[in-house]
């Protein structure tokens, strides 16, 4: 029987940071230190969602619902807390914007940092109780040059952030993360608490064969959208359809998207004019990723990460993926302008 290796080399999150930020000249340790505490907080999400049955976390909060019109769900709550005490204790954020939370929340002085942390604190709640994939989106803006950290410093473009990144809680927990320069995967090892580089330098296939979207608003679908879903399903002959695949968890179906290739849209209809998802904290991250994997993200006619939000729970339509498939997508919205 042959000997598994063991690895005596591991590299772990905080070191690959660290060596990413040493080869571009921007070893900061309070972003490592930011990072860590984002760590964290994934970790102790990833052990509630796990043990969610057993503790009799599933279900609702008590009827709450956030700003979005969403009912809350008890680790939807308990999610948040984790993230707003571990982000405040840790004295390197001046500004948080959580989807859980109505207002920004300003750091005290004394604990305020110069980073700003937007973030889902649990994206796909809606399916937690069946157990399907869920997870936590995250973006960080560096807080303005002359600003003391207010909520100006997060109604920018997504394409100012400096980090952007996701936590994907399933069979394990994926750590997927972008500095700016590439995306890079990480998987929970819970027997030394560590997250190990797994998917190094992730690049999106520029074309695929997978579609993600919820058919199910096909009727309140604009002729541009109907049009171009409709030229995957029934394609000229001698070309083989695209494959549906839909979670409903932003995180898994973009996951899937990152490492497949394909598109997944949540677009604007004539029910939700501006889509359903938030801009800051589900759109913003995911289109950083994906570009910096080499794909695109677009709202059909504008480049999602040049957007500037007017308020913090603004939302936004959006298309992600192949940068092959994309650019089908926005000739068809170009034909229908
Ligand atoms: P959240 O659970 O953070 O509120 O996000 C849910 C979002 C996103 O995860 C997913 O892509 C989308 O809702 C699914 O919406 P539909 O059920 O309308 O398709
Ligand atoms: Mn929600
Ligand atoms: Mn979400
Ligand atoms: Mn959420």
């Amino acid at each position: 029987m042959s000997e598994e290796k063991v690895t005596t080399d591991i590299i772990t999150l905080t070191r690959h940071v660290l060596d990413e930020q040493r080869k571009h000249k921007e070893a900061s340790g309070d972003l490592t230190l930011l990072l860590n505490t984002i760590q964290l907080g994934c970790k102790f999400v990833a052990t509630n969602v796990r043990k969610a049955r057993l503790l009799n976390l599933v279900g609702l909060a008590g009827g709450a619902t956030n700003i979005s019109g969403d009912e809350q769900k008890k680790l939807d709550v308990i999610s948040n807390e984790i993230f707003v005490n571990a982000l405040r204790s840790s004295g390197k954020v001046a500004v948080m914007v959580s989807e859980e939370d109505d207002e920004a929340i300003i750091v005290e002085d004394g604990l305020k940092g110069k980073y700003c942390v937007v973030f889902d604190p649990l994206d796909g709640s809606s399916n937690i109780d069946a157990g399907v994939n869920v997870g936590t989106i995250f973006g960080i803006y560096r807080v303005r040059e002359d600003s003391t950290g207010t909520v100006e410093d997060v109604l920018r473009p997504g394409r100012e952030m400096v980090i952007a990144g996701y936590c994907m809680y399933g069979s394990s927990a994926n750590l997927v993360i972008s500095l700016g320069n590439g995306v890079n995967g990480y998987t929970l090892d819970n027997s030394i608490g560590e997250f190990i580089l797994t998917h190094p330098n992730i690049k999106i296939p520029p074309r695929g064969k997978i579609y993600s979207v919820n058919e199910g608003n096909a009727s309140f679908w604009y002729p541009a959208c109907t049009e171009y879903f409709n030229s995957l399903k029934f394609p000229p002959s001698g070309k083989n359809p695209y494959s549906a695949r839909y979670i409903g968890s932003m995180v898994a179906d973009v996951h899937r998207t990152l490492l497949y290739g394909g598109i997944f849209a949540y677009p604007a209809d004539k029910k939700s004019k501006n889509g359903k998802l938030r801009l800051l904290y589900e759109c913003f991250p995911m289109a950083f990723l994906v570009e910096q994997a080499g794909g695109q993200a677009t709202t059909g006619t504008t480049r999602v990460l040049d957007i500037v939000p007017t308020q913090i729970h603004a939302r936004a339509p959006i298309f992600l993926g192949s940068k092959d498939d994309v650019e089908d997508l926005k000739n068809v919205y170009a034909k229908h302008s």
